[in-house]
């Protein structure tokens, strides 16, 4: 599916010069993420590393924490992308993130696709639990 109102080649353009500013001396994998907000804000994010390894902050954290420090609203669409400008997909722990602030419809530019978010991550866990409603909207 596609979402004809998303300019994806600005998100990609977007994501792609973010990478540039990655802190990933370890892995040497930088990767950059850009997103489109439901008030037609631009948030983006960078991977940075950490000589602990265990704690290294994916493209994706930066991401949310941007849509928050410009005042929050939903994610719409995102694009993640590699030091090269190939798409990659969320890591497992960086699409449960996305859920919280995109939710199932959030669309996700993959290789040759757009996706959205619950065809990535179907059956979540959500906000919705934890108010008692048995699902995770
Ligand atoms: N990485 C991200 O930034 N986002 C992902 O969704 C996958 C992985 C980063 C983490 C680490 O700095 C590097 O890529 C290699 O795993």
């Amino acid at each position: 599916m596609d979402e004809p109102n998303i300019d994806w080649d600005s998100l990609h353009q977007e994501a792609v010069a973010v990478a540039a500013n990655a802190y990933a001396p370890y892995s040497e994998f930088t990767v950059g993420a850009a997103g489109l907000t439901d008030r037609g804000h631009l948030v983006t994010g960078c991977n940075v590393e950490n000589a602990s390894y265990g704690i290294t902050l994916c493209a994706e954290c930066g991401l949310v924490s941007d849509l928050r420090r410009q005042g929050g609203g939903r994610l719409v669409a995102v694009c993640i992308v590699d030091g090269h400008g190939g798409h990659l997909a969320p890591c497992g722990r960086c699409r449960q993130l996305l859920y919280e602030h995109g939710g199932p419809s959030l669309l996700i530019h993959t290789d040759d696709d757009t996706l959205q978010l619950e065809e990535l991550l179907p059956d979540p866990f959500g906000p919705g639990h934890l108010r008692g409603l048995g699902d995770g909207g």
